[in-house]
């Protein structure tokens, strides 16, 4: 267990598109290894706001992160969307100070692997250091435990080398 503060705060959208086939997940492909990088890294889990433009019924809307200052090293998960991070991932880097704090970006992905989605965090976040990210094809998120395992350790003491 680390002694420094963590957070994983993940966007994932519980649903499956493959191949026009729509069927709903117990969790997301993003979720779950989120779950699992929380899991081994002893780390606070946070939902990012999701948001179902066709069902508005829906929208989940969470608490804010309390205390976002005790963090020092942020996983941060989506889904790509369009080559990059989803808009609601893109807003939660604005809402919050991530000056000085070491992020470390995991994604779930169709083929694009993580896009252009370090680069605009590297952007957005100027004063954070940004380590390399993990890519997870969403038909291996079962089958990748091993190989989430080994990252999410090696990433921890990456940044907490920092
Ligand atoms: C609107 C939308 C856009 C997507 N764009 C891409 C893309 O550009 N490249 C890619 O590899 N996958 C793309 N995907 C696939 C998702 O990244 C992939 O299914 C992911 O695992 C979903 O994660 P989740 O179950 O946590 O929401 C897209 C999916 C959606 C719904």
């Amino acid at each position: 267990m680390s002694e420094k503060k963590i957070l994983t705060a993940f966007f994932s959208m519980t649903k499956d598109y493959s191949f026009g086939k729509v069927e709903r997940l117990v969790k997301g492909h993003t979720e779950q290894v989120a779950d699992q990088i929380a899991e081994i890294t002893g780390s606070d889990l946070y939902r990012i706001n999701r948001t179902e433009a066709l069902r508005p019924e829906r929208i989940y809307e969470p608490e804010p992160i309390e205390n976002f200052d005790q963090y020092d090293i942020i996983y941060l998960g989506y889904p790509i969307y369009y080559h990059t991070m989803p808009l609601q991932v893109s807003e939660f880097l604005k809402s919050y100070p991530f000056e000085n704090k070491v992020i470390i970006p995991f994604t779930t992905h169709a083929g694009s692997g993580l896009g252009r989605s370090v680069a605009e965090i590297k952007e957005t976040c100027k004063q954070s250091e940004v380590l390399d990210g993990l890519a997870v094809g969403s038909a291996e998120v079962q089958s990748a435990k091993q190989k989430i395992k080994d990252w999410t350790l090696k990433s921890l003491a990456a940044a907490e080398s920092r």
